[in-house]
């Protein structure tokens, strides 16, 4: 143990702390070192049990959300760190309160540089051990029922529409031999084929409150209109089910010379109220399209607000939307998008308050894409609502405010019932792109008969090029494997 002893300067002048015949004593009799060298040790392990090297994944969740809050602000300037005071072993918790501060400031500055990204560890943690693992299914996404040309899927036949008008309970269904997928409603589950394509993803919703009461607004405003208006049942879908659907959006099908907006008539002021209503575009936006620079691993792990999990899920999916949207909307540009940030054509808003859909295919979109579909309404989600994907043979639990995409056009699917007779409600808002509309955008704003009789020789290309475009649709499809490589 060391004392200071005494020292003299040259011209005899002392300036040690303690006389060497007065250390002896005063180490004896007044001055104990060990309480204070005990209060240091401890403060040494506090200190290191308490701020770990590595940020935890709350960490990295707290920091993202504070940068994704602050992100459409300018990052404030670091203020400059406080000068390190000397130690004093007598005051332990200024001491303590500066480390922290500079321990803090160097994680937000690695955060500032080095952006979200957590280790790939991490993410193979969370992703394999948690809610969020991929559910399997045997079926293969070439099998899937494109027609030529994959800009759409071949439509239902009589066989597949045999029987498929009814609502089905999640007993009967179970009996049937489905398989339930219990599901929060909030956190990412990839379904992957046979070869590990990510054919459709349980999106969830972000880990936010505030978007819960979002997706009950949006219901509460849909209510309000539709009982304003008293929706007739002429609205109703035959195919899909018993209840009030408007569409509106982008169109080019049947019947259509030229890219349109769907025209609803007398509805129209309502569907530009709900269009307009804040909360409907914040789902929309994260159904779709990419509105904040983080990593796949980092909205995963955070559940980011506005992570919009096509652009996610199905990057190259989202891409092929996105560059023939952009064209669409440069050449009419009188056609505006329905939600500005969101990558979708068209919209449903089918409006409760029981909203089942029958078993049926989405055959006039993309086969290769995805329609979102974001559930709304009053309902225990364990006993109703669920998700039936008839091809992969799974019943999903679809929570209030949950979003799921699915290739609507090649996989059938339905909803159980909710039981309004408890008082139950349920509706939904889907988002779509008709494959026809990239058919349109990809042969240069024209029908087919117009290519052929403008350019017969790249008609002819065109029409040789079909034979080959479901595989590419399917490429473009990804797996978890890749998604998480590339970060
Ligand atoms: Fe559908």
């Amino acid at each position: 143990m060391w004392f200071p002893l005494e020292r003299k300067t040259r011209r005899g002048t002392v300036f040690a702390a303690f006389w060497p015949s007065s250390a002896t004593a005063l180490c004896a009799k007044t001055f104990d070192v060990a309480p204070l060298m005990r209060s240091a040790f401890q403060f040494e392990s506090t200190y290191d049990d308490d701020l770990p090297d590595a940020p935890s994944d709350q960490e990295l969740a707290e920091a993202a959300e504070l940068r994704n809050i602050d992100e459409d602000h300018p990052a404030p300037s670091r203020s400059p760190s406080p000068r390190p005071k000397r130690v004093r072993l007598d005051d332990v918790p200024i001491r303590l309160k500066h480390r922290k501060l500079k321990r803090r400031d160097a994680r937000q500055q690695a955060t500032v540089t080095l952006g979200q990204a957590p280790r790939a560890a991490t993410l193979r943690d969370h992703i394999l051990a948690s809610s969020s693992a991929p559910i399997p299914c045997q079926l293969d996404a070439t099998d899937l029922p494109a027609a030529h040309g994959a800009y759409t899927a071949k439509n239902e036949g009589k066989k597949e529409k045999q029987g498929s008008q009814k609502r089905r309970s999640l007993a009967e269904l179970l009996h049937m031999g489905f398989r339930l997928i219990p599901w929060n409603g909030r956190d990412s589950r990839p379904i992957i084929d046979a070869q590990g394509r990510i054919i459709a993803v349980l999106a969830g919703r972000p880990d936010d409150p505030t978007y819960l009461a979002a997706a009950d607004a949006v219901y509460s405003a849909m209510k309000m209109e539709a009982s304003a208006l008293h929706l007739p049942r002429t609205l109703f879908s035959k195919r899909r089910g018993a209840f009030p659907a408007l569409n509106v959006g982008t169109y080019y099908g049947k019947g259509t010379r030229s890219a349109t907006q769907l025209d609803n008539g007398v509805y129209d002021p309502l569907l530009a109220r709900l269009l307009a209503n804040p909360h409907l575009n914040r789902m929309a936006v994260y159904a779709s399209c990419e509105c904040a620079s983080l990593t796949h691993a980092s909205r995963l792990l955070t559940h980011l607000p506005y992570a919009a999990v096509f652009a996610l899920w199905a990057p190259r999916v989202y891409n092929h939307y996105h560059e023939r949207d952009t064209e669409l909307r440069g050449r009419f540009p009188h056609l505006p998008r329905i939600f500005p940030k969101s990558v979708f054509a068209c919209a449903a808003l089918n409006f409760g308050p029981d909203v089942c859909t029958y078993r049926h295919r989405d055959s006039q979109n993309a086969p290769f894409g995805w329609c979102s579909v974001a559930a709304l309404g009053k309902f225990d989600p364990t006993q109703g609502g669920h998700l039936v994907l008839w091809d992969l043979n799974l019943v999903v639990e679809f929570p209030p405010g949950a979003t799921i995409l699915i290739p609507s056009a090649t996989i059938a699917h339905s909803n159980v019932p909710v039981n309004t007779n408890a008082g139950e409600e349920r509706a939904s808002f889907t988002q779509y792109t008709p494959g026809g509309l990239l058919r349109f955008v990809d042969n240069n704003f024209r029908t087919e008969a117009a290519f052929e009789s403008e350019d017969p020789e790249g008609y002819a290309r065109m029409c040789e090029g079909k034979a080959q475009r479901w595989q590419m649709g399917v490429g473009l499809m990804s797996t978890v494997a890749e998604l998480f490589e590339s970060e």
